[in-house]
């Protein structure tokens, strides 16, 4: 190795005097702006493989040997490799090319090495020295790829960068088509165009205590209850809940006044209490997925009785089909209520649709009876929530800490499904538990890591 090297510093030190005064006939003028070419670096360079060299080869590696002779495989290469270019050298881009070679065969180089570092622990302090002193190489390879007067390579990094920002600007603009028109005959919306806010983002009466829970107004109010806020906090270990608090306003729902707590049951859990935070309240009855079973539960909030409609019995239930996202399951998330001006539906996943989302309409007579049925090709545990505006359902994706993403619609007027859509939200707390339209407002009640949100839905009219 410290051969091949003793011949790179060989060829490299002409190459780059020749390039600057290599013309035709005519006589060049040395003029040069540039720091002199750092001729010791490269020694030291030589100097440390020949020392790394030594330090392996003097070890008894039998089970590393076939990796260290790959090393010294691509040395030779290397040596190959610059004295052929040496023999073709045509011009100016001798230097640029020769060093690009050699950066990428000290790329492989550091790849052995790191395999090298993986092979035994008995090896690996020796291993991590070289892989450190390669590493020095290369930077001090880069610093003299500085010297690269052509700068070819500077412009290649350039456009591939560019390249990649185009690739990136032609992802946005395709991701700007509009979103599915929701029918304007039937809700008058036209298209969801975007979410903005929080428009309101506050902790509740119980403070920091209950990660999981759900909130918001009635979708189809009886009279003189218009005003009325609800909230259900899920307080046994954190999936089941037994009662839902009421208030009066907005703001004594955020200030904590005068609640009045309505029990399903006394014990929690227990048959016919609540499971899983994606609850909705509709004609003063609370629609959710019914403690331990694939069922939807009805809690009358007048007569205090619970009616129940069974979903097909693969649909997912006890945490089987949950709302996800790569770090993070969303606990006995396996139902979701929605409500839109039309009524109430469920959204869950089954077997039969290999875990993707199935979508049923709930009638909301005593018992509730479930209608029709839309499957849909949305794999559930990618998605960490669900809304319906208008007969479409929309879901949304974890991008970040930051932001959630409206990125998939399912109209079930027209059964279209589509993917494409890019709408943020951004967030106040990492996660989204719970997450709700209401059409009486056009907000999203959102309630995320005990924050209680709300945002606000922008639709734009289509001609
Ligand atoms: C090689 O080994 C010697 C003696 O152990 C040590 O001083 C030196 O730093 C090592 N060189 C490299 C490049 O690992
Ligand atoms: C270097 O030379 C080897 C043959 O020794 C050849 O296979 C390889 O393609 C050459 N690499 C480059 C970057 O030209
Ligand atoms: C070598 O492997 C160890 C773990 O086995 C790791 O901690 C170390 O960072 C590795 N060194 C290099 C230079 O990759
Ligand atoms: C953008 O959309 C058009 C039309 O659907 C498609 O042909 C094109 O490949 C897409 N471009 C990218 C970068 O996705
Ligand atoms: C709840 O009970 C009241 C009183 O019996 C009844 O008028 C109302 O329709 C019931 N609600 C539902 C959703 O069944």
């Amino acid at each position: 190795m410290s051969q091949s090297n003793m011949f790179i510093l060989m060829v490299i030190i002409p190459l780059i005097l020749s390039q600057s005064v290599r013309g035709k006939d005519c006589v060049c003028e040395l003029q040069s702006s540039d720091p002199a070419f750092p001729e010791n670096k490269l020694l030291n360079v030589e100097f440390t493989v020949s020392q790394c060299n030594g330090n392996i080869t003097s070890e008894k590696m039998t089970e590393i040997d076939s990796l260290v002779l790959g090393l010294q495989q691509r040395i030779w290469q290397l040596l190959d490799n610059v004295s052929m270019l040496e023999k073709e050298d045509n011009g100016n881009l001798y230097a640029a090319v020769s060093l690009r070679i050699i950066e990428l065969e000290l790329v492989e180089i550091q790849d052995l090495l790191n395999k090298l570092n993986r092979t035994t622990n008995k090896y690996q302090l020796l291993s991590e020295q070289t892989s450190a002193e390669l590493q020095d190489m290369e930077d001090t390879m880069e610093e003299l790829e500085k010297f690269d007067h052509t700068q070819v390579m500077l412009k290649q990094r350039e456009n591939q960068r560019i390249k990649r920002d185009l690739e990136r600007c032609k992802d946005v603009l395709n991701s700007t088509k509009p979103a599915p028109t929701l029918s304007p005959g039937h809700c008058g919306l036209g298209r969801m165009v975007s979410v903005s806010g929080p428009r309101t983002y506050s902790l509740t009466v119980y403070g920091t205590s209950y990660p999981y829970g759900a909130w918001g107004r009635d979708a189809n109010p009886t009279p003189g209850d218009e005003n009325k806020y609800w909230l259900v906090v899920l307080s046994s270990s954190i999936v089941h809940g037994n009662f839902i608090r009421q208030y009066g306003t907005l703001s004594t729902l955020i200030l904590g006044i005068g609640p009045t707590d309505t029990y399903i049951s006394s014990s929690n859990p227990t048959t016919n209490t609540i499971q899983g935070p994606n609850m909705v309240m509709y004609g003063n009855a609370l629609y959710y997925n019914c403690y331990n079973t694939y069922s939807v539960c009805q809690f009358n909030m007048t007569t205090r009785s619970v009616s129940t409609v069974a979903l097909p019995n693969d649909a997912g239930y006890n945490n089987k089909f949950p709302f996800a996202h790569l770090g993070t399951t969303y606990i006995y998330t396996d139902m979701d209520f929605a409500t839109d001006v039309s009524g109430v539906y469920v959204i869950y996943a089954s077997t039969s649709n290999f875990g993707n989302v199935v979508i049923s309409k709930v009638e909301t007579s005593d018992p509730p009876v479930l209608s029709q049925t839309w499957s849909t090709s949305l794999h559930k545990k990618t998605v960490t929530n669900t809304f319906m505006v208008c007969g479409v359902l929309y879901a949304t994706r974890y991008l970040d800490k930051e932001i959630e993403e409206i990125f998939y619609t399912y109209d079930t007027k027209t059964n279209e499904e589509r993917y494409d859509l890019r709408i943020h939200i951004k967030k106040m707390q990492p996660n989204i538990k719970y997450m709700n339209y209401n059409p009486r407002d056009h907000l999203l009640y959102v309630y995320s890591d005990a924050y209680i949100v709300t945002y606000e839905t922008m639709f734009q009219e289509v001609q």
